[in-house]
């Protein structure tokens, strides 16, 4: 075999004269009267060859080559003619002209377009991914998660972090989700659970010293699956002891900014934002708030004071709020069939109904003007300083409730007002979040981030009291553009303050000793105060990427439905390998397979 000399990116008119040898795919070939011209590509470009019609075995081979064919090729480099100079080609001075060709292998017509940009469906692609990869947006993504994944390592490295693997094959880890299990052959009727994340092995290193540790580690969640969610996923997970929350919100933020700097040469001005998770709530009604556009919900109970307006007085009464979001320069274009999409759209998220107040050619008009008296209105105007052509979407109900649905609403105005630019990067922290919340389907308070996360000490005091939510923790999430790309917290290394916890989520020691025994143990022998953050690789990626689903930077994802098309997994075993682990299958129905 030829060996290659050059890839098909390198070659410019510096070149010139030179023998070469190149390998790769053929990406097209054209055939102009005798001479016949081939694009040659691998995936650092490619180079046109060109094969000579007085050349009569060669021509006659380059007559057989087709698409996707791989080849190699020796010959001389040689500059276009000016008017065939190709500037949007990285060798596009330059072409070959072929003294020698080896077939490598000839390739069946791809089922699936790898050399142009189309609509090929997500289906074909999964399926044919290998193909898929060869297209230039997946490579540009695989590169590019390539160089964040350097740049992170570097980071680490230069700051002095271990990095150190950490089973895989392992007990179940507390961060709330569905465990993937493994049947255990040599002990029937046991399992491991891949792991949801390193945390407790990580604690474990804290016990023994490796003060600061960083690991780029695969996770497993067995979850109901969206554009931010693969069942096995990648975090950028660390570590640290005998540090604060400040320290390790400080190194997050100095990795952010080199990684943007060293791979997209964007600037983070440090230190980022930092808001509590209860103003999020209240002023995006989200705790991943997308600050590249306004909207912010304002509270207008106040305006609404001493109505008649039963239902708002009511709502107030019982400790409800009314809040709304101003929209400007859009209240022509709001039909009522828009604002009905818009309030089932509320509805959808637990809202009872959606009010409006439009303000244009200066009449104000509101959906609920009969119910209210004139001076309602006023104030209205007046708080949200509105302006002709402004309008307002009001909820009114619980405080929680009205959040989260006005923050959907302001979700689904931003696309539809197209407010979103991808190529914008904000980011922030969310700090302060509450340590427990209630589970209808547990009937108990369970831990928002873990167990082990350590409870705000000025609140140490309010574990007596009846509403344990109003607990805050040393927990932080970094947020990119809407999307949680990672969170993490102090960790509780104070027996005494674990056992309040425990107590609190209603953990007895039998389940303590059997769930997370080893920690509490190691805990006895000297453990330092710590605290770390995990973010989530495939997220950072796409978003830094403008791309929509994460799919998208995963060499080999899986669909919705946790399939990967290509290789059909998960699949049935056969009876004997089945039988050899002690298990027996119950007959299930047919599951349909989505994307
Ligand atoms: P957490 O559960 O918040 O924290 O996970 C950290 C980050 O991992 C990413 N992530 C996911 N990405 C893709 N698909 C998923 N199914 C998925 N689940 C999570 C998110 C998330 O912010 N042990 C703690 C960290 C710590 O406390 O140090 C943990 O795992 O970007």
């Amino acid at each position: 075999m030829l060996k290659k000399t050059h890839t098909c990116g390198d070659l410019n008119a510096g070149h010139s004269g030179q023998e070469v040898v190149l390998a790769g795919w053929v990406d097209h070939r054209r055939d102009l009267g005798g001479i016949i011209f081939t694009t040659l590509r691998d995936r650092y470009g490619t180079t046109q060859i060109v094969f000579d019609p007085e050349k009569e075995k060669l021509i006659e081979q380059a007559k057989n080559l087709g698409g996707e064919d791989v080849i190699t090729v020796k010959g001389v480099v040689r500059s276009r003619p000016d008017d065939a100079i190709n500037k949007n080609q990285k060798t596009g001075e330059i072409e070959v002209d072929v003294l020698e060709l080896e077939i490598l292998s000839s390739a069946d017509t791809p089922p699936i377009y790898t050399n142009i940009e189309s609509d090929t469906s997500e289906e074909m692609r999964l399926k044919y991914r290998y193909l898929d990869l060869r297209t230039k947006r997946m490579q540009k993504n695989i590169i590019m998660r390539h160089k964040i994944v350097q740049s992170i390592r570097s980071f680490f490295n230069e700051e002095g972090f271990l990095d150190i693997e950490t089973p895989v094959l392992t007990k179940s880890t507390p961060e709330g989700a569905r465990d993937y299990l493994v049947p255990a052959r040599l002990k029937p009727g046991n399992f491991y659970a891949l792991p949801q994340s390193p945390q407790l092995f990580k604690q474990l290193l804290m016990v023994s010293g490796y003060d600061k540790y960083y690991q780029i580690v695969k996770c497993f969640r067995d979850e109901d699956l969206r554009a931010d969610r693969q069942p096995e996923f990648t975090q950028i997970d660390y570590e640290m002891s005998f540090v604060d929350e400040e320290d390790v919100i400080d190194c997050t933020e100095r990795m952010l900014a080199k990684v943007f700097k060293d791979t997209l040469d964007v600037d983070v001005p440090l230190p980022l934002q930092r808001i509590s998770y209860e103003e999020a709530m209240d002023r995006f009604g989200s705790d991943k708030p997308d600050l590249r556009f306004g909207l912010e919900l304002t509270d207008i109970s106040k305006c609404f004071e001493g109505t008649g307006f039963q239902i708002i007085s009511d709502i107030l009464e019982n400790g409800g709020v009314v809040k709304g979001i101003k929209v400007e320069n859009a209240a022509a274009k709001y039909s009522r069939k828009m604002l009905k999409e818009l309030e089932d759209h509320a509805k959808h998220y637990g809202a009872k109904g959606l009010m409006n107040i439009k303000l244009m050619d200066g009449n104000l008009k509101a959906s609920f003007a009969k119910a209210v008296e004139p001076g309602v209105l006023d104030k209205i105007t007046e708080t949200l300083e509105l302006k002709d052509d402004d309008f307002v979407l009001i909820v009114a109900g619980q405080r929680d409730t009205v959040n989260v649905s006005l923050g959907a609403l302001r979700l689904e105005i931003a696309k539809r007002e197209n407010l979103r630019n991808s190529h914008e990067y904000k980011l922030l922290w969310v700090t302060r979040f509450p340590m427990f919340e209630y589970s209808e389907e547990e009937d108990r308070y369970v831990a928002q981030h873990h167990p082990f996360t350590m409870p705000v000490l000025e609140d140490l005091d309010k574990f007596g009291d009846d509403d344990p939510s109003k607990i805050k923790a040393y927990a932080y999430d970094v947020v990119l553009n809407g999307w949680e790309l990672g969170g993490g917290s102090m960790r509780i290394h104070d027996p005494k303050i674990q056992e309040r916890v425990f107590d609190l989520l209603k953990i007895d020691r039998a389940s303590q000793k059997e769930k997370f025994g080893f920690l509490l143990e190691a805990f006895k022998y000297g453990v330092p105060p710590h605290g770390g953050c995990a973010l989530g690789l495939d997220r950072m990626v796409s978003l830094m990427l403008g791309e929509d689903n994460i799919r998208d930077v995963i060499a080999f994802p899986k669909t919705t439905s946790g399939t990967c098309l290509m290789t059909s997994a998960p699949s049935p075993v056969d009876e004997v390998q089945l039988h050899k682990l002690n298990l027996e299958c119950k007959k299930s129905e047919k599951v349909v397979n989505k994307i």
